[in-house]
């Protein structure tokens, strides 16, 4: 579903958390206390310990001027001068997660583009415009990895610039010493979102709606504050429901604009466990099945834009919530890295499960109707000690598990997993993510080799980031195209289970 439509916009205007009619709303009270809080910019670097940083905010007047040694090429790109600095998040950070383990990494000087990618820049070298909201001054949106890695040596060869990478198939080599556009690593990206910063957000203070374009309805930390949202520091503001123009809100320390929100970012690393050894330019993972999107975009709650946050998805994968930022080279490097591509799911002639977990019945009632269309077996997911049925209470209980990252004790199991060669995954969106019992029953089996297909039910959120949950939870488990659906799915529930089952080639 490449387009967003009208109906769908008007849907997600309606996001309630309600679920099975309750009226309450969890974004609790909207805009009326809002603060505005302008991020603070001290133009004292010193106090970041980076006082070798070039501090640009804008270039325009500085093309073809050297700064700090460096020559700045283009008035879209500035030069982030290298430096150490702690990667990954502090203990004490609130929604961190074990990947996030705190390193210190050196990176060499490299250009960054100031901007995410314009549309009117990708239509203009690739004569296409994949994006879900247009718009020419919008970020490119619904481009895989591997689309942003075309488009990175497209436009090095448009501009007559060695291309970084080389495509043969489903490997891609990066040719390190090329001059061309490339996508940042993932350390790259967090040392210029940080800019300096060692907090949660490069803003210093809790990110507002009024300085990036995120989930505005959930700022950082209302998920255990909800009932109580005056203790709140950031309190919740808007939440557009599509990306805004490049140039928006005020860009961070060095010059970067929307590095937090509007849209997620790929970055040229698989995703894995950090080498926690010091070390200088790292490019991540030797091997993996997905890669690394960093920032956070229009679609997510202010927790997953943290700058140590760590989004994954296959690269062969879109989405409406990630786009592109480019860098480029600034020193001489040698090298090359290889890798080998992805596992592409494989769903042919295989036994099929439906496993779902539900809370209130809609996405029973969903996974019902999957049973209905493949006359495939179903397992619900269940728990030793279920969640209350009280609706304020589950809230306060699904948001306790998910950020202890707690495994609940699963009451039911399946005894032949390995007779399975697909599972279609079923579950509500809580708090943007999977509820944890999906947790328990992924880390229960060896999805090695099987293919996953998810499916959620949502009130407004759509997937969240729950992909990435699965993602990471089940890397050697090839995934489908996911679905989701608004709540119980209404009347076009059968026709939109259809389709999307003959997208995943499970029925004709
Ligand atoms: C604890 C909890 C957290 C929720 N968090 C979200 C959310 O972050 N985003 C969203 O779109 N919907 C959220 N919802 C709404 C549910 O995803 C939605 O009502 C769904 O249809 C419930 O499916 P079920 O009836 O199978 O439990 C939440 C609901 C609950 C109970």
């Amino acid at each position: 579903m490449k387009k967003i439509s009208a109906f769908l916009m008007a849907i997600l205007m309606l996001f309630s958390l309600a679920a099975c009619g309750a009226d309450m709303q969890m974004s609790g009270k909207e805009t009326d206390n809002m603060e505005s809080e302008s991020a603070q910019r001290p133009d004292d670097l010193e106090e970041f310990g980076q006082e070798n940083m070039t501090l640009v905010t804008s270039t325009e007047n500085i093309v073809g001027q050297e700064v700090a040694g460096q020559m700045i090429i283009d008035q879209n790109f500035v030069l982030i001068t290298g430096g150490s600095f702690e990667m990954g998040s502090p203990d004490t950070e609130a929604w961190r997660s074990e990947d996030e383990e705190r390193h210190t990494v050196t990176v060499s000087d490299f250009y960054m583009g100031i901007y995410e990618v314009t549309q009117a820049e990708y239509t203009e070298v690739i004569g296409d415009n994949p994006s879900s909201f247009t718009g020419d001054n919008l970020p490119v949106e619904m481009v895989t990895w591997i689309d942003a890695i075309r488009y990175c040596n497209a436009r090095s060869e448009k501009e007559g610039l060695t291309p970084a990478y080389i495509v043969e198939g489903q490997t891609v080599i990066w040719n390190r010493s090329a001059e061309g556009y490339r996508l940042p690593t993932e350390a790259e990206w967090e040392y210029a979102c940080r800019a300096g910063t060692a907090t949660p957000f490069n803003t210093e203070t809790s990110i507002s709606a009024e300085e990036a374009n995120y989930y505005g309805h959930y700022p950082y930390e209302i998920e255990d504050h909800y009932f109580a949202q005056g203790d709140l520091t950031t309190k919740p503001g808007e939440y557009r429901q599509t990306t805004v123009a490049v140039d928006s809100f005020s860009p961070n320390r060095w010059g970067l604009y929307n590095m937090h929100g509007n849209v997620s970012e790929w970055v040229w690393d698989y995703y894995g466990a950090y080498n926690t050894g010091e070390q200088s330019d790292p490019t991540g993972a030797e091997t993996g099945t997905l890669r690394v999107y960093r920032g956070g975009g229009w679609n997510d709650f202010a927790k997953n834009m943290r700058s140590a946050y760590r989004a994954a998805f296959a690269e062969d994968k879109e989405s409406f919530n990630i786009g592109i930022r480019l860098v480029r080279n600034a020193v001489n490097v040698n090298g090359s890295v290889v890798s080998a591509g992805v596992q592409s799911a494989n769903h042919a002639d295989g036994k099929i499960l439906i496993a779902f977990f539900s809370w209130g019945g809609n996405t029973r009632g969903i996974a019902e109707e999957i049973q209905a269309q493949t006359g495939a077996e179903l397992f619900e997911i269940k728990l030793v000690n279920p969640y209350s049925s009280n609706y304020n209470t589950v809230l306060d209980e699904a948001q306790r598990d998910q950020n202890a990252q707690a495994r609940p004790e699963l009451a039911v199991h399946v005894e032949n997993m390995e007779d399975y060669d697909t599972i279609i995954l079923g579950y509500p969106n809580w708090w943007a993510s999977i509820p944890m019992p999906i947790a328990s029953f992924l880390e229960e089996y060896d999805f090695t080799g099987k293919t996953i297909i998810p499916f959620c039910s949502h009130g407004g959120g759509r997937f969240g980031q729950s992909l990435t949950a699965i993602g990471k939870l089940v890397p050697d488990a090839a995934m489908g195209e996911a679905l989701s659906v608004h709540y119980s799915g209404g009347s076009r529930l059968s026709e939109d289970v259809a389709a999307w089952l003959k997208k995943n080639e499970i029925i004709e």
